[in-house]
């Protein structure tokens, strides 16, 4: 860098500093697709109805009667008595206009592998053949179809199968265990999957069907495979009798056309399965008609998203911002959405800049953990490229902080790009807190106020309004379209996890329901929301959601192992990181070879996402008189923050113990 570049950059570093509020760029608001601010005050005044604007950015099969049925709460419907196809809004209703515009544009991570780009007519083509092949092998409309899938494009011609035959996928994230792929093909009765024989990672060719077949053992029931081959010669599999090989299939029903079943708009259109407090992940619930409604009208209110874009989120399928914003936003709106299979540092730390500036990205929508690396890594990667095609930005998965904020306006978004930081979760479907882009001054740091007709308050503990700048809990007031409808199969937790807190459980008004995530936050005058995280015990691991209980069940697995603690510390990169703490049975040794196994347990029973950062063994946990962990010391411990109130505790001196071991 020049002197003189580095002296405009030292200027400019200090007046972003002091900068604590952003217009949006007039460039922008100029051809936003929403840029009227009145559109708050009018959703207000017109709630529920307001949502019909969602709903008309999708074709129905049969009008809906009612937009909200909220005589049973918590369980309200939306859009009841309408019917849809979530394929068809997907991808017949564009075949006139778009058909030979690419819907989907994947890049492998090798760079000597061509792109692969489908238009609207092939996707459309693929998901018909894979729709009849799925029938083929039995599938039948309300059967749970399980993905186990890495980001190849065969995921989401899969899921808008799935859809188009009305079969429910659940997708479970490629890099979860094959303990996890059991788990929740067991709770949710699926008797079918999809998988694939490997995939690359930081150039190697990572072998999934070894796992995929080490969970199928587990399966408690008959499961039907479909594998895609991936990696080709690179890796050789032999498949067993209720195996199919996915191209195979494809061939045999080459040009057969699936008419898209008739769904309720409260049909259920996929599962997903998220850590919550106990050792179970929760399977959420959505529909056809609230989530897909949702997931477009965000898509185009906060993306900004038009047919002519090519938009790029850089989240993996397997999560459900991947669900909302790869797959079923983008292409109700019929735009042009990327996929990419690999990291973002292979084989260099540019690939993600290489890939907008090659194929003109207009949106980028990612996470503040990358954005974090991309900080570290430093800005002469998105400067060696051409990244001038972008017009919005976006993040999403944890709170970022204004210094990162900063770095991806002033390097990713040339300060011409508005950026929406994006609170919202599994359960909600979609974005519930964020600035308009088109409308609202932007605040690095705070996600901003509630999307128009979204009820949302920050309370304390009796469900009083804290007053701005207060920390208090994030609370939804009134029910939204993308909601999740329960948990699979269960809805007395759906309203234990979500409900109970806030609400008096005897009312059948809707007015005395009130739902809660889970997350603490404050407000400030302007009614922006900064969200401070979770208060409940699951930690967000560089955007993802790991339960502390699902983590020390399998800790507690292991041989040697007499209790075990979780918690989250502060990480650089990560956001947080996971944090045993571990005591030994009698005649164990806190060793090296123990925390081996620990380590692998942790990774069997979950994935490698949930490997600890630092194992601890200790004598002792701390606890109150009660007999409960005060994890919030083990917290403090693993911050090297002060330590809090230690009075109460049972055996106060093994907390000065623990925390020699970790900070040696
Ligand atoms: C939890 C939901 C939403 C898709 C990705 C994660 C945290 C999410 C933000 C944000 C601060 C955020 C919350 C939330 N979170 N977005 N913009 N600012 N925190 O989905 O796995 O269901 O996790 O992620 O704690 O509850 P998820």
């Amino acid at each position: 860098m020049s002197d003189e570049a580095g002296a405009e950059d030292v200027e400019l570093e200090a007046r972003l500093e002091e900068q604590a509020e952003f217009e949006p760029p007039e460039s922008f608001v100029e051809q936003a697709n929403v840029s009227d601010p009145e559109i708050y005050e009018e959703f207000d005044e017109t709630w529920p109805n307001c949502w019909r604007a969602a709903a008309e950015l999708l074709d129905w099969e049969d009008d809906y009667d009612q937009v909200l049925d909220d005589s049973n709460p918590p369980f309200y419907e939306w859009f009841t008595g309408g019917s849809l196809n979530a394929s068809t809004n997907c991808l017949d209703r564009h075949l006139e206009e778009r058909g030979d515009e690419a819907a989907v544009e994947w890049v492998g991570e090798p760079t000597d592998e061509a792109n692969r780009t489908y238009t609207y007519e092939e996707l459309h083509r693929e998901v018909n053949e894979f729709a009849a092949a799925l029938r083929d092998i039995g599938v039948e409309e309300d059967d749970v179809v399980t993905m186990y899938m890495p980001m190849i494009p065969e995921l989401p011609i899969a899921m808008l199968a799935c859809a188009r035959i009305g079969a429910p996928h659940s997708v479970v994230f490629a890099g979860f265990s094959a303990d996890a792929l059991a788990t929740r093909m067991n709770s949710a009765d699926s008797e079918y999957l999809v998988t694939c024989d490997g995939y690359y990672r930081r150039g190697d060719a990572l072998d999934h069907l070894d796992k995929a077949n080490e969970g199928l053992e587990s399966v408690e029931h008959d499961v039907e495979s479909v594998v895609v081959d991936r990696l080709g010669d690179e890796l050789e599999h032999s498949l067993a009798p209720n195996q199919h090989d996915y191209e195979e299939l494809v061939t045999e029903h080459a040009g057969a056309t699936v008419e898209p079943v008739d769904r309720d708009a409260e049909d259920m259109l996929f599962l997903m399965y998220t850590s919550g407090t106990t050792g179970q992940p929760k399977g959420v619930k959505h529909t056809t008609g609230g989530y897909l409604s949702w997931a477009a009208w965000t898509s185009q209110a906060v993306l900004d998203i038009k047919p002519e874009d090519t938009y790029f989120c850089t989240a993996d399928i397997g999560w459900i911002t991947g669900h909302s914003y790869i797959v079923y936003g983008p292409l109700a709106l019929g735009t042009t959405t990327t996929m990419y299979e690999g990291t973002p540092d292979h084989p260099e730390r540019d690939r993600l800049w290489e890939i907008v500036e090659d194929l003109e990205v207009t949106q980028l929508y990612t996470a503040p953990t990358a954005i974090r690396a991309f900080m570290k890594w430093g800005s002469e990667y998105p400067d060696a490229h051409d990244l001038s095609s972008l017009r919005l930005l976006g993040t999403v998965g944890e709170p970022i902080n204004p210094r990162a904020w900063k770095w991806y306006y002033k390097y990713i978004g040339g300060e011409e790009c508005p950026i929406v930081d994006t609170w919202w979760q599994t359960e909600t479907g979609g974005m519930m807190v964020t600035t308009l882009p088109g409308v609202k001054n932007m605040k690095p740091g705070s996600a901003g106020p509630p999307l128009p007709g979204l009820d949302v308050e920050i309370v304390d503990t009796n469900g009083d309004q804290v007053e701005p700048g207060r920390a208090g809990y994030l609370t939804v007031q009134k029910p939204w379209p993308g909601m999740l409808r329960t948990l699979y199969q269960n809805d007395e937790r759906y309203i234990e996890e979500y409900w109970e807190e806030y609400s008096d459980t005897d009312s059948d008004d809707p007015e005395d329901w009130v739902y809660f995530p889970e997350d603490g936050a404050k407000i400030d005058e302007d009614g922006y929301i900064t969200v401070l995280g979770r208060v409940d015990d699951v930690l967000n691991v560089s955007g993802h959601r790991l339960g502390t209980m699902e983590i020390e069940s399998a800790i507690v697995g292991v041989e040697g192992v007499a209790e075990a603690a979780v918690v989250g510390g502060e990480h650089e990169l990560k956001g947080e990181a996971v944090y045993t703490y571990v005591i030994t049975e009698d005649g164990y040794e806190g060793d090296d070879a123990l925390r081996q196994r620990i380590t692998e347990s942790i990774e069997d029973a979950i994935g490698p996402i949930a490997r600890p950062e630092e194992i601890v063994f200790t004598p002792e946990l701390p606890k109150t008189r009660s007999g409960k962990i005060m994890r919030r010391l083990l917290e403090d411990i693993a911050n090297e923050a002060e330590l809090g109130d230690t009075s109460t505790l049972r055996n106060p001196d093994v907390v000065e113990e623990i925390r020699t071991k970790v900070q040696d």
